[in-house]
């Protein structure tokens, strides 16, 4: 595993995006997995900067994102779907973009057909991850086995807890998603693990022991061939 430390979130944010810029000049058709949250903000700004600039070409590529509340509508706020277009989708010219489906009826053919998809796209080329507070990946949490697969799971209670304040206007908050499994993860050709702010440096300093704790989803990633960790000053204990 590659580990990159800058001083800022700015400074990662940019250095992400040239992982993204060279990324599709060497494979304009590249297969990009995508993640929300707060940490890749700053690179998906940094990515529609490019682009307004002529510097980036989505043209030929397509996205995966890594997962979805169920149930949930695409046009919900809180969905990440809306979350996607609202910060990148809406603004580059991707050819294509996937999340799972908040809405399907089956979610658990829902999975298969996700998986059958990105298979079908020829697999993930360059993954981009957040990691959570307790080391999970996408919705996969600690525990002791993994799927590899896309799957329906029950949001543990600290995730739910972690997400309630953003379903502050009287709608139900899903206590349920649909998450890329730590297979489909680690099948992708590269990863980009990204890591800023103070709060996320316990769970860094625990992820380059080294050791693979089961209980630390993102332990995971030591094991891939071709994963970078790209992290401020602050996640990295300051
Ligand atoms: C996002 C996802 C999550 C986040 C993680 C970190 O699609 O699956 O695993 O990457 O929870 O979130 P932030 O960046 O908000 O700290």
């Amino acid at each position: 595993m590659k580990k990159i430390v800058l001083d800022t979130y700015e400074e990662v944010s940019r250095a992400a995006a040239d992982i993204y810029t060279r990324q599709l000049k060497e494979k304009p058709g590249s297969v990009l997995g995508l993640a929300t949250g707060s940490t890749p903000l700053g690179l998906y700004a940094e990515l529609v900067r490019r682009y307004q600039a002529g510097e980036i070409d989505f043209s030929r590529a397509r996205s995966f994102n890594l997962d979805e509340y169920y149930p949930i509508g695409g046009d919900h706020p809180q969905s990440y779907k809306y979350f996607m277009y609202e910060n990148l989708f809406n603004r580059i010219n991707l050819a294509d973009s996937q999340l799972p489906d908040g809405e399907a009826g089956d979610p658990r053919a829902e999975c298969k057909r996700y998986d059958a998809a990105i298979e079908a796209a020829g697999g993930i080329d360059l993954m981009l991850l957040g990691i959570g507070h307790n080391g999970h990946i996408g919705f996969n949490e600690p525990a002791s086995s993994y799927s590899m697969g896309t799957h329906y799971i029950d949001l543990t209670e600290s995730s739910i807890a972690a997400n309630s304040r953003f379903f502050t206007d009287g709608g139900t908050q899903p206590v349920k998603a649909l998450s890329m499994g730590v297979g489909a993860i680690m099948e992708s050709k590269s990863v980009l693990l990204i890591i800023t702010g103070a709060g996320k440096a316990a769970i860094a300093k625990k992820l380059f022991e080294g050791r693979i704790y089961t209980d630390v989803p993102a332990c995971f990633l030591l094991l891939h061939p071709d994963a970078t960790v790209i992290m401020d000053r602050a996640a990295n204990g300051g």
